[in-house]
């Protein structure tokens, strides 16, 4: 066990300091070229994570590393513009910490979203997926060492991480926007390096539609403290080996660019159903 319980209640009282009263309800992470929500919060208060004491950087292209509470479609909100991975060298629990802080600051809800490689060959790139479930099957868990019981159980069901309601919501939401809304399941994969055509091939056939470095830590961790949880994924590029060509961060970071109106549109619009 990397932390203790005090030194997450020392970073949310170090937050909660800034925040002058305001509970943020509904906690969002935002992925690769997705920070572009965390912009239109109102009222802002921005706290950039070297600010926070235990808090980890986001060293990725397109992570600004700061949280934003604020207000969004009537909502509290608490945006995390950047996430950690542990392909950065930092561990699964690191990676997640930020959701436990956030719970202990009154969040009941994540939104994740994510960029990943499209591996269901009947979709395109460019569209949206609703996240059913999830696969992290192949490395460990962000619960490994001592449990804390003050979050959780040891041993947390994961048969709803995607919370049914929500999933439904979001549903509804996409059809009255008229946005394409895929839905299957995220395959967590290590990274940096984006998957072999082998890989690809691999994840298919145990029943990933989209494959990707990051969001599966941090709802696990989500689960286990109770919160309910909705998972976006920009499926921004054809995973490897399905075009004849290289696959590029570039490529990852236009696919966000070019696809923000949508995305933003439709996570507002699930804020207003919550
Ligand atoms: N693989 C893994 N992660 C990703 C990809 C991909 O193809 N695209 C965006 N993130």
């Amino acid at each position: 066990m990397e932390f203790t319980f005090a030194q997450y209640e020392e970073s949310a009282a170090a937050i909660r300091q800034r925040l002058g009263g305001f509970v943020p309800q509904v906690a969002m992470v935002l992925g690769s070229g997705l920070g572009y929500l965390g912009d239109q919060v109102e009222d802002a208060i921005v706290v950039p994570y070297g600010e926070i004491p235990h808090f980890k950087s986001s060293t990725a292209p397109g992570h600004k590393g700061q949280l934003v509470f604020g207000r969004l479609e009537g909502r509290n909100v608490a945006v995390m513009q950047g996430r950690m991975h542990h392909y950065e060298g930092y561990s699964y629990e690191a990676v997640s910490y930020a959701v436990r802080v956030l719970r202990l600051l009154g969040c009941q809800t994540l939104i994740v979203t994510n960029a990943a490689g499209c591996v269901n060959t009947q979709w395109k790139a460019g569209e949206l997926m609703l996240i059913t479930d999830q696969i992290k099957m192949f490395s460990e868990s962000p619960l490994r060492g001592e449990n804390l019981p003050q979050f959780g159980v040891r041993f947390p069901d994961a048969s709803q991480l995607y919370t049914p309601r929500l999933r439904h919501l979001a549903r509804q939401a996409a059809n009255e926007l008229g946005i394409t809304l895929r839905e299957g399941v995220y395959f967590y994969c290590y990274g940096p390096q984006y998957e072999t055509p082998a890989e690809i091939r691999a994840v298919r056939a145990l029943g990933g539609d989209a494959v990707g470095m990051s969001t599966a830590p941090e709802v696990i961790v989500a689960g286990h403290c109770g919160m309910e949880v909705l998972g976006f994924t920009l499926l921004s590029n054809m995973a490897a080996g399905i075009l004849d060509q290289p696959l590029s961060e570039q490529e990852v970071l236009d696919a966000g660019n070019a696809a923000r109106e949508k995305f933003s549109g439709l996570v507002r619009a699930c804020l207003r159903k919550l």
